[in-house]
């Protein structure tokens, strides 16, 4: 497969590719950074408004979920942080992952892609029988007693990487993967914001509701799943993942019908 660098979604590209009123309208274009969440959290504590995206074509510290480092090498692929200011207490932020996954998979399924969300965080395309992770989103909040002051969005979208490192070669890929052909990042880009702002406005309306409805919208659920807990890989269990909690819970049924709500956790399919 060719590798040539694809060409970078810089502000005037992007900016051709929305329809939104406020989401995305303010952007930052970085060739290098750390990670985008560190950017987009400073630009916080500066005072930036909700709605700044910063997306960079490489992050020399890009970060995931549980401790883990994500992979972003350069002229490939999405790297992007969107900064939040909700209105809605601090309980009700973390279903923002859930909600940003509903509205990545939205823009994909529009691209043609037959996206699947597993909880809480990963978007993953079936590769060969087998469903592999394209896309991971990390949500991370600062708040104040019972304030959320600000929320950052980063979601690592891998558009057109063909290479992944040992560790993680047998569960990634790519859209290019998927569709064979390399894709615009200006174009993935703005599909996502436009598909996010509605739900976002919604979410601002209703809350945790909506985020839950479109996570499950592309959830593929009930589903047989064994869950680990973080960092303790021998604590499992095992069932029928059948839906998520209002808070944003993993709603598992074991086999003798009792129902667990996991709260943080590793599925495994
Ligand atoms: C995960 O699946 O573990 C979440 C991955 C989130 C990666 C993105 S890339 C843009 C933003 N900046 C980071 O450092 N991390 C997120």
């Amino acid at each position: 497969m060719e590798r040539e660098l694809s060409t970078p979604p810089a502000a005037e590209r992007l900016s051709a590719a929305l329809t939104t009123r406020w989401l995305g309208r303010s952007y930052e274009w970085w060739p290098a950074c750390a990670s985008t969440n560190d950017l987009a959290g400073e630009r916080a504590r500066a005072g930036a408004p909700a709605g700044l995206v910063i997306a960079a074509d490489q992050q020399t510290a890009g970060r995931g979920r549980l401790g883990r480092t994500w992979h972003s090498p350069p002229g490939a692929n999405l790297y992007v942080s969107i900064l939040l200011r909700p209105s809605r207490p601090p309980p009700e932020i973390p279903p923002l992952t859930l909600l940003a996954g509903g509205a990545l998979a939205s823009a994909l399924a529009a691209l043609g892609f037959a996206p699947r969300l597993k909880w809480p965080n990963d978007v993953e395309l079936v590769e060969a029988g087998r469903r592999r992770k394209v896309a991971g989103i990390l949500t991370e909040m600062s708040s104040a007693g019972d304030r959320a002051l600000h929320v950052v969005v980063g979601v690592g979208l891998n558009v057109n990487g063909v290479d992944f490192p040992p560790d993680i070669a047998e569960r990634a890929t790519s859209l290019r993967r998927a569709a064979g052909r390399p894709l615009d990042r200006a174009a993935v880009l703005g599909t996502f914001l436009n598909h996010l702002e509605p739900l976002l406005d919604e979410y601002e309306r209703r809350g945790p509701p909506v985020a839950i409805a479109a996570f499950e919208a592309h959830a593929a659920l009930p589903a047989p799943c064994r869950v680990t807990a973080p960092g303790r890989p021998n604590e499992r269990l095992e069932g029928v993942a059948l839906g998520v909690d209002p808070d944003g819970a993993l709603r598992l049924r074991d086999e003798t019908g009792h129902i667990h709500r996991v709260l943080s956790g590793e599925i495994q399919t």
